[in-house]
């Protein structure tokens, strides 16, 4: 397996072969995956409001806009960037269409590979049992405004280290392989290596993930906004195995993935 990453959409700078892995735990990826995860029919993402509100005008039936700007709510949308927003009851079958400041905007720098998922902390175990089986895994880091973050580094180090693990063990396949494996982190890139010793400093430290995302640039961002609540649901590890996808072929919208089904 050769994993690749970006931490922030500017440093993607290969041709998109493989799986995308986007990531931006405060908190698009996690809504994403909370909306999913409470029966929204799919949720398309698009960079900017007026795109947003555009394709809404133009969708029947029409669909719930969501997301945020500076952590705040959108005038005139239906839902902001809480995942307790995301209710089955409000999602029940709908489209949404999001926006928000950095995280939609990783998505839309992924386009072009041929999968893209949506992780979170939220689905951490099942996003990298997804991955398992994958030869290339591109993971895609939002930031902030430009500046890389502790809380998506931490995510793309948590799942790097879980796919270590992995090949360690001998992979999806269960015999070992040698295939183009790379089975420690001495085949890793300078950002793989930089993130997975984020996360693996961040374990050391033995500190609640909740209390360290609290410390981070989205995390303080969301409590000078007064979402501190938020930050404690974006650190819930494997609360779902729900995943958001999208599959490239068409349109820039994540669906809930099905399992492969086991005879
Ligand atoms: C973003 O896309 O920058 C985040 O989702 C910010 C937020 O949740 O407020």
């Amino acid at each position: 397996m050769t994993i690749r990453v970006a931490r922030l959409p500017a440093e993607l700078n290969w041709s998109p072969r493989g799986t995308a892995v986007v990531i931006d735990v405060l908190r698009a990826t996690t809504v994403i995956t909370t909306a999913l995860r409470a029966g929204a029919a799919d949720v398309v993402v698009c960079g900017e409001i007026d795109e947003a509100v555009r394709l809404a005008e133009t969708t029947e039936p029409r669909p719930l806009l969501c997301g945020e700007r500076a952590c705040c709510p959108i005038p005139g949308f239906d839902l902001g960037n809480s995942p307790s927003e995301y209710t089955p009851s409000r999602m029940a079958g709908r489209r949404l269409i999001m926006t928000t400041t950095n995280g939609t905007r990783a998505v839309l720098a992924a386009r072009g590979f041929p999968r893209i998922l949506a992780a979170s902390f939220n689905n951490l175990a099942a996003v990298v049992a997804q991955l398992s089986c994958h030869d290339e895994v591109s993971i895609i880091c939002a930031g902030t405004d430009g500046e890389t973050t502790e809380e998506d580094d931490l995510l793309a180090g948590a799942i790097v280290d879980s796919l270590l693990a992995v090949e360690r063990l001998g992979g999806d396949d269960g015999v070992g392989n040698d295939r183009d494996l790379r089975r420690d982190e001495s085949g890793l890139g300078t950002a793989a290596s930089a993130v997975l010793r984020a996360w693996r400093d961040y374990l050391a430290s033995g500190q609640a993930l909740a209390d360290r995302l609290a410390e981070s640039t989205g995390g303080r961002n969301l409590i000078a906004q007064g979402y501190q609540r938020d930050i404690d649901v974006c650190a819930e590890l494997d609360s779902t195995t729900a995943i958001g996808i999208i599959d490239a072929a068409g349109p820039l919208n994540f669906r809930l993935l099905t399992p492969p089904r086991h005879a």
